[in-house]
């Protein structure tokens, strides 16, 4: 006998791109609504190596409560309001094909899944911007993985959040010779998740005003200009920059944090010794809240940075298969793989 509507199971399923800062958000003015207190801009990854995929289905016959199976485990959504936020009752089922919480923003592209599946499940309103506006309540960083290429999240001025959106600056087919090369140092759970990290941060840290106010904007006009030039050498400096001042105010906050270790230490110095050897800058590494670095690079250099670096540090990496050669593709429909 076929099943009465009554008993069916409705789905959709859905994949969203990792996205990686090279400049920073890190600290929030709002903490329910998600919103910074500096601009960021990131790139945003091919799904080709690292994504979420999420299932999200409903129906009468499953037991009234939500539930979220991450990477095949139950997770506790109950006291989870930044989750509960994006959902209604349903079933979600999601797995990243990357390490996650280990500062490889699953974050990012698990939310930015999520809010597209429910979208798709639902038949809801499907625009990036709206999407980007629901993703950013879940985790800040997944409003800049609903879009693809070079994303800006601006801080915005209102008190509500509704203008506080990220936006495409360039489509990842103005600069195509750009390759990110990711390097899994561990796939261990950080200790301090990014939302508490920031929150110490913001409380305690001396530097996090002077980052935040005074040295984030001219970086975020510098480095836009850098991308519309397609001037590596300026869009290295700038990202490892911020990477390294987004560091120090970790370091500075009180306890401390402490996100890089000493391989992640090492591929730095590795970067800056590659950019010594050839006389110009061809490599640049950032790290986000986690010790894994991604480099980004031109695919011309490619031999010399990523053969160099594989050559040197692969053997202090987990070789996580698939994970250690990134290339970043054009995702501008990020629900399409
Ligand atoms: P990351 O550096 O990986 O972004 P965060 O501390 O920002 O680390 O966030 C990690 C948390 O994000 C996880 O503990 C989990 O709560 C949530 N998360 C990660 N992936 C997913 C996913 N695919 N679906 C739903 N939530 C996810
Ligand atoms: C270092 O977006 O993970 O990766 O909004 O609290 O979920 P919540 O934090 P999250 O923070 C990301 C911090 C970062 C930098 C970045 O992605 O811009
Ligand atoms: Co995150």
């Amino acid at each position: 006998m076929a099943a009465t509507s009554s008993q069916s199971v409705y789905r959709a399923t859905t994949t969203a791109p990792v996205n990686i800062a090279v400049i920073k958000y890190w600290g929030k003015r709002d903490t329910t609504l998600n919103l910074p207190t500096n601009s960021s801009l990131s790139v945003t990854l091919s799904q080709r190596s690292l994504r979420t995929l999420t299932t999200a289905s409903c129906s009468s016959i499953y037991p009234a409560e939500d539930t979220l199976n991450l990477n095949g485990k139950p997770q506790d959504i109950q006291s989870s309001k930044r989750t509960l936020a994006c959902f209604f009752p349903l079933r979600i089922v999601s797995e990243n094909n990357f390490p996650t919480a280990a500062g490889l923003a699953s974050s990012a592209a698990g939310f930015a899944a999520l809010v597209r599946a429910v979208a798709d499940l639902y038949q809801l309103p499907q625009s990036p911007n709206e999407l980007s506006r629901i993703a950013r309540q879940g985790s800040g960083s997944a409003c800049r993985s609903l879009m693809g290429g070079y994303v800006a999240w601006r801080t915005g001025e209102l008190a509500d959040g509704s203008d506080s959106l990220a936006e495409e600056v360039a489509p990842a087919s103005h600069w195509p010779e750009m390759r990110a090369l990711v390097l899994v140092v561990s796939a261990e759970k950080k200790d301090v998740p990014s939302t508490e990290g920031m929150q110490t941060t913001v409380n305690t840290s001396d530097l996090f005003a002077t980052r935040a106010q005074s040295v984030v904007p001219e970086r975020m006009s510098a480095i836009e200009a850098a991308i519309q030039a397609r001037d590596f050498p300026k869009f290295a400096e700038i990202t490892m920059r911020d990477s390294n001042t987004f560091h120090a105010t970790c370091l500075d906050s009180w306890p401390p944090i402490f996100y890089m270790n000493d391989v992640s230490r090492a591929a730095v110095r590795l970067v800056h010794d590659i950019n010594t050897a050839v006389g110009k800058t061809v490599a640049a590494y950032t790290f986000d809240a986690g010790p894994n670095a991604v480099i980004y690079y031109e695919e011309k250099d490619s031999e010399l940075v990523a053969g160099t670096v594989k050559a040197i540090l692969g053997a202090n990496t987990i070789g996580w298969e698939g994970a250690f050669y990134e290339r970043l593709a054009n995702v501008t429909a990020p629900g399409v793989a």
